[in-house]
């Protein structure tokens, strides 16, 4: 059972204040949410409780231990959480090192309509969940496919996913957010 929350009033408040933002996720949650190299995860306004609680997880299935140079790998970010009624995550591959430190790494392309990829300001791209990705059948896991090109040149790289598991009442509260990283250096040859 996932546990409700009282909403206090100035919550209300804010929910009004970003439900008058025009089609708020109609292009994907906003870019530098992921919480790797200092960004904030979806957590910023999807609230409700603490980072990776209640038992549920976000993971990131196919990643290498080592990547191989401009290797293609198929990589499933799957969400378990109780109660998923819509669900979305972002993903980013940045050097986790180096004079090439929070840049991107590599390419992340998507294989399906569920599925998009949005370059920040930065330069810096991010997959994410589309409106038709954020469907879930299965109310315990949400998944998405995709693919992780790596880098021909350079360091480790650091994978850092986050994930929102909504309860569907068309309001960032009473939310489950999940977020992990993982680094991974290049093979050696
Ligand atoms: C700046 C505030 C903000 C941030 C940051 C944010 N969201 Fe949201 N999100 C909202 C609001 C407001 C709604 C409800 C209104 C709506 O559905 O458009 C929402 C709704 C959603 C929904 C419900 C379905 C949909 O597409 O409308 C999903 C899924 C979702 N967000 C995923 C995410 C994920 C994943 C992240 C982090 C990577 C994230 N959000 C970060 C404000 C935010």
């Amino acid at each position: 059972m996932r546990l409700r929350f009282a909403i206090p009033a100035a919550a209300l408040t804010l929910v009004g204040a970003a439900a008058a933002v025009p089609a708020f996720h109609a292009t994907g949650p906003p870019v530098g949410h992921t919480g790797g190299f200092g960004e904030p995860t979806c957590l910023e306004c999807h609230r409700g409780s603490d980072l990776n609680a209640f038992g549920g997880r976000v993971t990131v299935q196919g990643l290498p231990e080592v990547y191989g140079r401009g290797r293609r790998y198929q990589i499933t970010v799957a969400l378990e959480a109780e109660e998923t009624a819509t669900a979305g995550f972002q993903i980013s591959a940045r050097y986790a090192g180096g004079a090439e430190w929070g840049t991107p790494a590599g390419e992340l392309v998507p294989v399906d309509s569920r599925v998009a990829v949005t370059l920040a300001d930065t330069g810096q791209p991010y997959a994410h969940q589309t409106p038709e990705g954020s469907a879930t059948a299965n109310p315990d896991l949400a998944t998405w496919s995709l693919e992780w090109v790596a880098p021909f040149v350079g360091g480790p790289v650091a994978i850092h996913v986050a994930a929102n598991s909504g309860n569907g009442d068309d309001s960032p509260l009473s939310d489950l957010v999940y977020a992990m990283d993982v680094t991974i250096p290049p093979a050696r040859f």
